[in-house]
Protein backbone atom coordinates (compact mmCIF):
# COMPACT_ATOMS: atom_id res chain seq x y z
CA UNK A 1 0.00 0.00 0.00
CA UNK A 2 1.21 3.06 -1.04
CA UNK A 3 1.33 6.40 1.47
CA UNK A 4 -1.01 7.78 -0.45
CA UNK A 5 -3.36 5.59 0.37
CA UNK A 6 -2.77 5.11 3.80
CA UNK A 7 -3.73 8.83 4.31
CA UNK A 8 -6.39 8.68 1.15
CA UNK A 9 -9.00 8.66 4.34
CA UNK A 10 -7.36 10.47 7.65
CA UNK A 11 -8.34 14.01 7.74
CA UNK A 12 -5.75 17.07 7.54
CA UNK A 13 -5.59 20.29 9.53
CA UNK A 14 -5.67 22.89 6.15
CA UNK A 15 -1.99 24.29 8.30
CA UNK A 16 -0.13 24.61 10.82
CA UNK A 17 -1.87 27.43 12.38
CA UNK A 18 -5.00 25.51 12.80
CA UNK A 19 -2.57 22.22 14.78
CA UNK A 20 -1.38 24.90 16.88
CA UNK A 21 -5.07 26.56 17.34
CA UNK A 22 -6.21 23.29 18.75
CA UNK A 23 -3.31 22.05 20.55
CA UNK A 24 -3.33 25.64 22.37
CA UNK A 25 -7.14 25.02 22.96
CA UNK A 26 -6.63 21.81 23.89
CA UNK A 27 -3.55 22.39 26.49
CA UNK A 28 -5.30 25.63 28.09
CA UNK A 29 -8.31 24.42 30.17
CA UNK A 30 -9.55 23.92 33.73
CA UNK A 31 -5.91 22.83 34.88
CA UNK A 32 -4.61 25.75 34.01
CA UNK A 33 -7.31 27.92 35.93
CA UNK A 34 -8.13 26.53 38.82
CA UNK A 35 -5.54 23.94 39.39
CA UNK A 36 -2.33 25.74 39.07
CA UNK A 37 -2.32 29.13 40.59
CA UNK A 38 -3.18 27.04 44.11
CA UNK A 39 -0.99 24.69 43.16
CA UNK A 40 1.74 27.31 42.62
CA UNK A 41 0.89 28.64 46.12
CA UNK A 42 0.73 25.17 48.07
CA UNK A 43 3.94 24.99 46.75
CA UNK A 44 6.64 27.52 47.59
CA UNK A 45 4.90 30.32 45.55
CA UNK A 46 7.74 32.08 43.41
CA UNK A 47 9.76 29.86 44.11
CA UNK A 48 7.72 27.19 42.68
CA UNK A 49 8.36 28.60 39.18
CA UNK A 50 11.23 27.26 39.38
CA UNK A 51 10.64 23.64 39.64
CA UNK A 52 7.63 24.29 37.58
CA UNK A 53 10.10 25.76 34.72
CA UNK A 54 12.12 22.54 34.89
CA UNK A 55 9.49 20.35 34.58
CA UNK A 56 8.30 22.04 31.61
CA UNK A 57 11.73 22.04 30.09
CA UNK A 58 13.06 18.46 30.79
CA UNK A 59 9.51 17.17 30.77
CA UNK A 60 6.46 18.91 29.12
CA UNK A 61 8.33 19.78 26.07
CA UNK A 62 10.26 16.82 25.64
CA UNK A 63 7.34 14.56 25.95
CA UNK A 64 5.25 16.62 23.33
CA UNK A 65 7.50 15.98 20.73
CA UNK A 66 7.60 12.61 21.71
CA UNK A 67 3.71 12.34 21.09
CA UNK A 68 4.03 14.87 17.88
CA UNK A 69 6.73 12.50 16.40
CA UNK A 70 4.52 9.12 17.04
CA UNK A 71 1.63 11.05 15.99
CA UNK A 72 2.91 12.65 12.94
CA UNK A 73 5.42 9.14 11.95
CA UNK A 74 2.77 6.83 12.11
CA UNK A 75 -0.29 8.85 11.35
CA UNK A 76 -3.12 7.19 13.84
CA UNK A 77 -5.09 7.52 16.92
CA UNK A 78 -2.90 6.14 19.99
CA UNK A 79 -3.97 2.29 19.43
CA UNK A 80 -3.13 2.84 15.81
CA UNK A 81 -0.25 4.70 15.97
CA UNK A 82 1.69 2.53 18.96
CA UNK A 83 0.40 -0.54 16.58
CA UNK A 84 2.35 0.49 14.09
CA UNK A 85 5.67 1.23 16.09
CA UNK A 86 5.36 -2.19 17.20
CA UNK A 87 2.75 -5.08 17.46
CA UNK A 88 3.16 -5.21 21.68
CA UNK A 89 2.74 -1.77 22.14
CA UNK A 90 -0.91 -1.56 20.86
CA UNK A 91 -2.45 -1.68 24.43
CA UNK A 92 -0.75 1.19 25.75
CA UNK A 93 -2.89 3.55 23.05
CA UNK A 94 -5.70 1.63 24.55
CA UNK A 95 -4.66 2.54 27.65
CA UNK A 96 -4.40 6.41 26.72
CA UNK A 97 -7.84 6.13 25.31
CA UNK A 98 -9.37 4.90 27.73
CA UNK A 99 -7.72 7.38 30.20
CA UNK A 100 -9.36 9.72 27.90
CA UNK A 101 -12.53 8.25 28.77
CA UNK A 102 -12.66 8.57 32.17
CA UNK A 103 -11.43 11.99 32.24
CA UNK A 104 -14.01 13.10 29.55
CA UNK A 105 -17.02 11.70 31.15
CA UNK A 106 -16.37 13.75 34.50
CA UNK A 107 -14.37 16.61 32.68
CA UNK A 108 -17.44 17.25 30.87
CA UNK A 109 -19.17 18.05 33.95
CA UNK A 110 -17.16 21.00 35.40
CA UNK A 111 -18.15 22.28 31.86
CA UNK A 112 -21.74 22.51 32.30
CA UNK A 113 -21.41 23.60 36.28
CA UNK A 114 -19.09 26.60 34.52
CA UNK A 115 -21.75 27.32 32.32
CA UNK A 116 -24.66 27.15 34.40
CA UNK A 117 -22.78 29.68 36.79
CA UNK A 118 -21.80 31.69 33.85
CA UNK A 119 -25.56 32.54 34.28
CA UNK A 120 -26.05 32.69 38.05
CA UNK A 121 -23.42 35.28 37.67
CA UNK A 122 -26.12 37.69 36.13
CA UNK A 123 -28.21 37.60 39.52
CA UNK A 124 -25.43 36.50 41.65
CA UNK A 125 -27.86 33.75 42.25
CA UNK A 126 -25.92 32.64 45.28
CA UNK A 127 -26.91 35.16 47.72
CA UNK A 128 -24.50 35.17 50.58
CA UNK A 129 -23.84 31.69 51.06
CA UNK A 130 -22.18 30.60 47.92
CA UNK A 131 -20.92 27.45 49.78
CA UNK A 132 -24.29 26.07 50.32
CA UNK A 133 -25.83 27.18 47.58
CA UNK A 134 -23.27 25.31 45.47
CA UNK A 135 -23.91 22.20 47.59
CA UNK A 136 -26.84 21.95 48.99
CA UNK A 137 -29.08 24.36 46.29
CA UNK A 138 -27.73 23.65 43.16
CA UNK A 139 -25.49 20.10 43.58
CA UNK A 140 -28.10 18.37 46.18
CA UNK A 141 -25.44 16.49 47.46
CA UNK A 142 -26.59 14.22 49.56
CA UNK A 143 -23.70 13.97 52.92
CA UNK A 144 -24.90 10.76 54.06
CA UNK A 145 -25.23 8.58 51.08
CA UNK A 146 -21.76 7.04 49.61
CA UNK A 147 -23.77 6.25 45.99
CA UNK A 148 -26.65 6.77 45.20
CA UNK A 149 -28.49 7.55 41.09
CA UNK A 150 -30.94 10.04 42.68
CA UNK A 151 -30.43 12.41 39.53
CA UNK A 152 -30.05 16.48 40.20
CA UNK A 153 -31.71 17.61 36.84
CA UNK A 154 -30.49 21.26 36.80
CA UNK A 155 -26.72 19.80 36.28
CA UNK A 156 -28.19 17.02 34.12
CA UNK A 157 -29.90 18.98 31.47
CA UNK A 158 -26.91 21.32 31.57
CA UNK A 159 -24.95 18.88 31.12
CA UNK A 160 -26.65 17.21 28.14
CA UNK A 161 -26.24 20.36 26.21
CA UNK A 162 -22.75 19.99 26.94
CA UNK A 163 -22.46 16.68 25.25
CA UNK A 164 -24.68 17.91 22.27
CA UNK A 165 -22.33 20.89 21.33
CA UNK A 166 -19.36 18.65 22.10
CA UNK A 167 -20.10 15.60 19.97
CA UNK A 168 -21.95 18.45 17.34
CA UNK A 169 -18.27 19.98 16.87
CA UNK A 170 -16.75 16.61 16.71
CA UNK A 171 -18.93 15.11 14.00
CA UNK A 172 -18.05 18.20 11.62
CA UNK A 173 -15.30 16.50 11.75
CA UNK A 174 -11.38 17.38 12.03
CA UNK A 175 -10.83 20.56 10.36
CA UNK A 176 -14.67 21.90 10.03
CA UNK A 177 -15.65 21.18 13.74
CA UNK A 178 -12.66 21.29 15.26
CA UNK A 179 -10.20 23.71 13.34
CA UNK A 180 -13.09 26.01 13.56
CA UNK A 181 -13.77 25.86 17.17
CA UNK A 182 -10.70 26.14 18.30
CA UNK A 183 -10.09 29.54 16.00
CA UNK A 184 -13.00 30.98 16.99
CA UNK A 185 -12.53 30.26 21.05
CA UNK A 186 -8.73 30.29 21.26
CA UNK A 187 -8.70 34.23 20.60
CA UNK A 188 -12.32 34.25 22.71
CA UNK A 189 -10.77 33.17 25.41
CA UNK A 190 -7.23 35.05 25.47
CA UNK A 191 -9.58 38.11 25.42
CA UNK A 192 -12.11 37.35 28.00
CA UNK A 193 -8.67 36.49 29.86
CA UNK A 194 -7.10 39.59 29.47
CA UNK A 195 -9.53 41.79 30.39
CA UNK A 196 -10.46 39.74 33.73
CA UNK A 197 -6.67 39.51 34.47
CA UNK A 198 -6.86 43.69 33.56
CA UNK A 199 -10.07 44.08 35.84
CA UNK A 200 -8.40 42.03 38.52
CA UNK A 201 -5.04 44.25 39.04
CA UNK A 202 -7.07 47.43 39.65
CA UNK A 203 -9.22 45.61 42.83
CA UNK A 204 -8.47 47.08 46.26
CA UNK A 205 -5.76 44.44 47.50
CA UNK A 206 -5.10 43.08 44.79
CA UNK A 207 -1.16 43.84 45.30
CA UNK A 208 -1.18 41.65 48.66
CA UNK A 209 -2.95 38.73 46.35
CA UNK A 210 -0.06 38.99 44.46
CA UNK A 211 2.74 39.20 47.08
CA UNK A 212 1.24 36.03 48.70
CA UNK A 213 1.35 34.20 44.97
CA UNK A 214 4.68 35.62 43.95
CA UNK A 215 6.50 35.33 47.81
CA UNK A 216 8.85 32.81 47.52
CA UNK A 217 9.41 29.71 49.98
CA UNK A 218 12.67 28.89 49.04
CA UNK A 219 12.88 25.81 51.46
CA UNK A 220 9.87 23.98 49.49
CA UNK A 221 12.59 23.58 46.81
CA UNK A 222 14.02 20.73 48.95
CA UNK A 223 10.54 18.74 49.26
CA UNK A 224 10.14 15.81 46.63
CA UNK A 225 6.83 16.59 46.87
CA UNK A 226 7.03 20.25 45.76
CA UNK A 227 8.80 18.94 42.56
CA UNK A 228 6.12 15.85 41.80
CA UNK A 229 3.29 18.60 41.82
CA UNK A 230 5.33 20.68 39.17
CA UNK A 231 5.55 17.27 37.16
CA UNK A 232 2.03 16.31 37.68
CA UNK A 233 0.77 19.83 36.83
CA UNK A 234 2.80 20.14 33.60
CA UNK A 235 1.36 16.62 32.35
CA UNK A 236 -2.47 17.49 32.80
CA UNK A 237 -1.73 21.18 31.84
CA UNK A 238 0.11 20.63 28.47
CA UNK A 239 -2.27 17.72 27.74
CA UNK A 240 0.58 15.16 27.40
CA UNK A 241 0.88 11.53 27.47
CA UNK A 242 -2.41 10.60 27.22
CA UNK A 243 -2.70 10.49 23.86
CA UNK A 244 -4.21 13.78 22.96
CA UNK A 245 -1.17 15.48 20.82
CA UNK A 246 -0.64 11.79 19.58
CA UNK A 247 -4.45 12.19 17.62
CA UNK A 248 -3.71 15.60 16.95
CA UNK A 249 -0.80 15.61 15.39
CA UNK A 250 -1.67 12.39 13.09
CA UNK A 251 -3.49 15.19 11.09
CA UNK A 252 -0.51 17.14 9.96
CA UNK A 253 0.56 17.00 6.32
CA UNK A 254 4.17 15.50 5.88
CA UNK A 255 5.55 18.44 5.77
CA UNK A 256 5.57 20.26 8.97
CA UNK A 257 7.60 21.72 11.81
CA UNK A 258 6.65 19.59 14.78
CA UNK A 259 9.10 20.61 17.12
CA UNK A 260 8.08 24.62 16.18
CA UNK A 261 4.45 23.81 16.79
CA UNK A 262 5.43 22.22 20.07
CA UNK A 263 7.64 25.05 21.42
CA UNK A 264 5.15 27.64 20.75
CA UNK A 265 2.11 25.11 22.36
CA UNK A 266 4.37 24.63 25.37
CA UNK A 267 5.19 28.27 25.72
CA UNK A 268 1.84 29.76 25.05
CA UNK A 269 0.45 27.27 27.23
CA UNK A 270 2.32 28.43 30.46
CA UNK A 271 1.97 31.91 29.78
CA UNK A 272 -1.53 31.57 30.25
CA UNK A 273 -1.13 29.32 33.56
CA UNK A 274 0.77 32.15 35.06
CA UNK A 275 -1.63 34.88 33.92
CA UNK A 276 -4.09 32.99 35.65
CA UNK A 277 -1.87 32.73 38.82
CA UNK A 278 -2.15 36.73 38.45
CA UNK A 279 -5.35 37.09 37.80
CA UNK A 280 -7.08 34.80 40.43
CA UNK A 281 -4.81 36.17 43.35
CA UNK A 282 -5.25 39.44 42.52
CA UNK A 283 -9.22 38.34 43.01
CA UNK A 284 -8.52 36.86 46.44
CA UNK A 285 -6.45 39.76 47.68
CA UNK A 286 -9.42 41.91 47.03
CA UNK A 287 -11.21 38.99 48.68
CA UNK A 288 -9.42 38.89 51.61
CA UNK A 289 -9.13 42.72 52.06
CA UNK A 290 -12.85 42.63 51.88
CA UNK A 291 -13.09 40.39 54.73
CA UNK A 292 -9.97 41.65 56.52
CA UNK A 293 -8.21 38.61 56.80
CA UNK A 294 -4.78 37.33 55.34
CA UNK A 295 -4.79 36.40 51.70
CA UNK A 296 -3.60 32.42 52.92
CA UNK A 297 -7.03 32.05 54.70
CA UNK A 298 -9.58 32.68 52.03
CA UNK A 299 -7.22 30.60 49.25
CA UNK A 300 -8.91 27.26 47.34
CA UNK A 301 -8.29 24.83 45.06
CA UNK A 302 -10.68 23.07 42.28
CA UNK A 303 -14.22 23.10 42.98
CA UNK A 304 -13.84 24.95 46.15
CA UNK A 305 -11.81 27.96 43.92
CA UNK A 306 -14.27 28.40 41.22
CA UNK A 307 -17.75 28.03 42.72
CA UNK A 308 -17.25 29.48 46.31
CA UNK A 309 -14.02 31.94 46.77
CA UNK A 310 -14.75 32.95 42.89
CA UNK A 311 -18.47 33.80 43.77
CA UNK A 312 -18.06 35.27 47.17
CA UNK A 313 -15.65 37.99 44.99
CA UNK A 314 -18.38 38.45 42.33
CA UNK A 315 -20.46 39.49 45.10
CA UNK A 316 -18.36 41.62 46.90
CA UNK A 317 -17.34 43.80 43.81
CA UNK A 318 -18.86 46.73 42.21
CA UNK A 319 -19.73 45.16 38.45
CA UNK A 320 -19.67 41.65 39.82
CA UNK A 321 -22.10 40.25 37.22
CA UNK A 322 -19.63 41.34 34.48
CA UNK A 323 -17.00 40.03 36.14
CA UNK A 324 -18.79 36.34 36.83
CA UNK A 325 -19.85 36.47 33.33
CA UNK A 326 -16.35 36.67 32.22
CA UNK A 327 -14.30 34.66 34.85
CA UNK A 328 -17.10 31.59 34.14
CA UNK A 329 -16.80 31.95 30.31
CA UNK A 330 -13.38 31.96 30.61
CA UNK A 331 -14.10 28.11 31.93
CA UNK A 332 -16.27 27.59 30.26
CA UNK A 333 -14.51 27.84 26.43
CA UNK A 334 -11.29 26.55 28.46
CA UNK A 335 -12.92 23.42 29.29
CA UNK A 336 -14.74 23.31 26.37
CA UNK A 337 -11.84 23.22 23.61
CA UNK A 338 -9.41 20.48 25.82
CA UNK A 339 -13.03 18.48 26.10
CA UNK A 340 -13.01 18.30 22.30
CA UNK A 341 -9.84 16.80 22.32
CA UNK A 342 -10.47 14.42 25.01
CA UNK A 343 -12.93 12.81 23.44
CA UNK A 344 -11.74 13.14 20.04
CA UNK A 345 -9.22 10.83 20.82
CA UNK A 346 -11.49 8.34 22.14
CA UNK A 347 -14.11 8.57 18.74
CA UNK A 348 -10.36 8.74 16.26
CA UNK A 349 -9.18 5.61 17.83
CA UNK A 350 -12.58 3.62 17.22
CA UNK A 351 -12.56 4.87 13.69
CA UNK A 352 -9.17 3.27 12.79
CA UNK A 353 -9.81 0.41 14.27
CA UNK A 354 -13.42 -0.38 12.55
CA UNK A 355 -13.17 2.08 9.45
CA UNK A 356 -16.58 3.54 10.89
CA UNK A 357 -17.47 6.75 9.19
CA UNK A 358 -17.15 10.02 11.34
CA UNK A 359 -20.36 10.55 12.36
CA UNK A 360 -21.80 7.12 13.36
CA UNK A 361 -18.51 6.97 15.25
CA UNK A 362 -18.95 10.08 17.04
CA UNK A 363 -22.55 9.15 18.09
CA UNK A 364 -21.46 5.67 19.09
CA UNK A 365 -18.51 6.45 20.99
CA UNK A 366 -19.42 9.64 22.08
CA UNK A 367 -23.03 8.46 22.88
CA UNK A 368 -21.43 6.14 25.15
CA UNK A 369 -19.32 8.31 26.77
CA UNK A 370 -22.36 11.11 26.96
CA UNK A 371 -24.86 7.99 28.98
CA UNK A 372 -21.98 7.04 31.67
CA UNK A 373 -21.25 10.56 32.10
CA UNK A 374 -25.35 11.41 32.61
CA UNK A 375 -25.78 8.66 34.39
CA UNK A 376 -22.80 9.02 37.30
CA UNK A 377 -22.07 12.81 37.61
CA UNK A 378 -25.40 14.69 38.03
CA UNK A 379 -26.58 13.19 40.87
CA UNK A 380 -27.17 13.50 44.77
CA UNK A 381 -23.86 11.93 45.50
CA UNK A 382 -21.67 12.82 42.36
CA UNK A 383 -19.47 15.58 43.55
CA UNK A 384 -17.56 12.70 46.25
CA UNK A 385 -17.60 10.34 42.79
CA UNK A 386 -15.78 13.24 40.65
CA UNK A 387 -13.61 13.54 43.18
CA UNK A 388 -12.09 10.24 43.80
CA UNK A 389 -12.05 9.60 39.77
CA UNK A 390 -10.17 12.54 38.99
CA UNK A 391 -7.76 12.12 41.76
CA UNK A 392 -6.74 8.34 40.25
CA UNK A 393 -7.32 9.07 36.52
CA UNK A 394 -4.80 12.24 37.14
CA UNK A 395 -1.82 10.53 39.74
CA UNK A 396 -2.37 7.03 38.33
CA UNK A 397 -3.79 7.13 34.83
CA UNK A 398 -2.18 9.37 33.14
CA UNK A 399 1.54 8.93 35.53
CA UNK A 400 0.83 5.20 35.00
CA UNK A 401 0.30 5.10 30.89
CA UNK A 402 3.35 7.75 30.70
CA UNK A 403 5.55 5.51 32.71
CA UNK A 404 4.83 2.46 30.72
CA UNK A 405 4.63 4.23 27.33
CA UNK A 406 8.19 5.30 28.22
CA UNK A 407 9.70 2.55 28.94
CA UNK A 408 8.55 0.48 26.09
CA UNK A 409 9.42 2.67 23.94
CA UNK A 410 12.33 4.17 25.51
CA UNK A 411 13.98 0.32 26.56
CA UNK A 412 11.98 -2.20 25.32
CA UNK A 413 11.39 -1.85 21.93
CA UNK A 414 14.18 1.08 21.29
CA UNK A 415 12.74 3.40 19.09
CA UNK A 416 13.74 7.48 20.76
CA UNK A 417 16.32 7.65 17.83
CA UNK A 418 14.21 6.97 15.11
CA UNK A 419 11.70 8.86 16.55
CA UNK A 420 14.28 11.85 17.20
CA UNK A 421 15.10 11.46 13.62
CA UNK A 422 12.28 12.01 12.50
CA UNK A 423 11.41 14.82 14.44
CA UNK A 424 14.63 16.69 12.89
CA UNK A 425 13.74 15.72 9.77
CA UNK A 426 11.07 17.55 9.11
CA UNK A 427 11.67 20.64 12.09
CA UNK A 428 13.38 23.59 12.91
CA UNK A 429 14.33 23.01 16.10
CA UNK A 430 16.04 19.99 16.55
CA UNK A 431 16.61 17.44 19.43
CA UNK A 432 19.81 15.42 20.34
CA UNK A 433 21.14 13.83 23.34
CA UNK A 434 19.05 16.22 25.41
CA UNK A 435 15.77 15.06 24.47
CA UNK A 436 17.09 11.07 24.65
CA UNK A 437 18.19 11.62 27.85
CA UNK A 438 14.79 13.44 29.38
CA UNK A 439 12.60 11.24 27.55
CA UNK A 440 14.11 7.60 27.72
CA UNK A 441 15.79 8.44 31.42
CA UNK A 442 14.85 10.92 33.22
CA UNK A 443 11.32 11.46 33.34
CA UNK A 444 10.64 7.64 33.80
CA UNK A 445 12.48 7.49 36.87
CA UNK A 446 10.71 10.59 38.40
CA UNK A 447 7.51 9.08 36.85
CA UNK A 448 8.29 5.85 38.53
CA UNK A 449 9.05 7.60 41.55
CA UNK A 450 5.24 9.39 40.84
CA UNK A 451 3.67 6.28 41.11
CA UNK A 452 5.21 4.23 44.27
CA UNK A 453 4.66 7.46 45.88
CA UNK A 454 0.92 7.66 44.94
CA UNK A 455 0.23 4.06 45.09
CA UNK A 456 1.90 4.04 48.53
CA UNK A 457 -0.13 6.81 49.96
CA UNK A 458 -3.83 5.61 49.20
CA UNK A 459 -3.07 2.26 49.96
CA UNK A 460 -2.11 4.10 53.34
CA UNK A 461 -4.25 7.02 53.80
CA UNK A 462 -7.36 6.20 51.51
CA UNK A 463 -8.64 9.40 49.55
CA UNK A 464 -9.64 12.64 50.90
CA UNK A 465 -11.37 11.25 53.92
CA UNK A 466 -13.89 9.30 51.65
CA UNK A 467 -15.51 5.86 52.03
CA UNK A 468 -13.01 3.32 50.94
CA UNK A 469 -16.15 1.71 49.17
CA UNK A 470 -15.54 4.39 47.31
CA UNK A 471 -12.44 4.98 46.66
CA UNK A 472 -12.53 1.18 45.97
CA UNK A 473 -14.91 1.35 43.43
CA UNK A 474 -14.54 4.42 41.33
CA UNK A 475 -10.20 4.95 42.19
CA UNK A 476 -8.75 1.96 42.22
CA UNK A 477 -11.32 -0.44 40.01
CA UNK A 478 -11.83 1.83 37.55
CA UNK A 479 -8.15 2.17 36.78
CA UNK A 480 -7.79 -1.65 37.22
CA UNK A 481 -10.38 -2.04 34.62
CA UNK A 482 -8.87 0.54 32.18
CA UNK A 483 -5.55 -1.70 31.96
CA UNK A 484 -7.61 -5.08 31.69
CA UNK A 485 -9.71 -3.60 28.76
CA UNK A 486 -6.70 -2.10 26.86
CA UNK A 487 -5.07 -5.42 26.76
CA UNK A 488 -7.95 -6.79 25.68
CA UNK A 489 -9.00 -4.62 22.92
CA UNK A 490 -5.32 -4.69 21.35
CA UNK A 491 -6.34 -8.26 20.74
CA UNK A 492 -9.35 -7.74 18.47
CA UNK A 493 -8.54 -7.45 14.81
CA UNK A 494 -8.22 -4.82 13.00
CA UNK A 495 -10.46 -3.67 10.16
CA UNK A 496 -9.56 -5.69 6.76
CA UNK A 497 -7.38 -3.39 4.20
CA UNK A 498 -5.66 -1.20 6.65
CA UNK A 499 -1.55 -1.15 6.56
CA UNK A 500 -0.26 -1.52 10.24
CA UNK A 501 3.30 -1.56 8.98
CA UNK A 502 2.63 1.29 7.82
CA UNK A 503 5.28 4.60 8.75
CA UNK A 504 6.13 7.45 6.97
CA UNK A 505 9.41 7.84 5.83
CA UNK A 506 11.11 10.93 6.07
CA UNK A 507 13.63 9.85 3.33
CA UNK A 508 11.52 9.57 1.13
CA UNK A 509 11.30 12.17 -1.33
CA UNK A 510 8.25 13.64 -1.21
CA UNK A 511 5.35 13.19 -4.15
CA UNK A 512 4.64 16.11 -6.19
CA UNK A 513 0.90 14.80 -6.44
CA UNK A 514 -1.70 13.33 -4.36
CA UNK A 515 -4.98 11.27 -5.16
CA UNK A 516 -7.22 12.09 -2.36
CA UNK A 517 -7.23 15.97 -2.47
CA UNK A 518 -6.33 16.52 1.29
CA UNK A 519 -2.72 17.08 -0.11
CA UNK A 520 -0.82 14.65 2.31
CA UNK A 521 2.58 15.42 0.80
CA UNK A 522 1.74 19.23 1.05
CA UNK A 523 3.65 21.88 2.88
CA UNK A 524 3.28 22.90 6.34
N1 LIG B 1 -4.94 20.29 29.45
C1 LIG B 1 -6.26 20.33 29.90
C2 LIG B 1 -6.43 21.11 31.14
O1 LIG B 1 -5.50 21.75 31.58
C3 LIG B 1 -6.80 18.93 30.02
O2 LIG B 1 -7.48 21.15 31.70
Amino acid sequence: MTEQDVTRKREVWSGRSVFIMAAIGSAVGLGNIWRFPYIAYENGGGAFLIPYLVALLTAGIPLLFLDYAIGHKFRGAPPLAFRRLRRGAEFIGWWQVLVCFVIGVYYAVIVAWALRYTFFSITEAWGDDPESFLIEDFLRQDGDATFGLSFVPGVAWTLLLVWVLVLGVLALGVQRGIGNANRFFVPLLVLLFAVLVVRSLTLEGATDGLNAFFSPNWSALTDTGVWISAYGQIFFSLSVAFGIMVTYSSYLKRKTNLTGSGLVVGFSNSSFEVLAGIGVFSALGFMAQAQGVEVGEVVAGGIGLAFIAFPTIISSMPGGAFFGVMFFGSLVFAGFTSMISIIQVTVSAFQDKTGMDKVPAVLAVGGVSALVSLLLFPTTTGLNTLDVVDRFANQFGIVGVAFVALVVVAWIYRRLPELRDHLNSVSSFKVGAGWMFFTGILTPILLAYMLFSEIRDRIRDGYGGLPDSLVLAFGWSVQAAVIVLAVVLSFIPWRKGIDLEYELDENRPLTPSVTDGTSAGGTQ
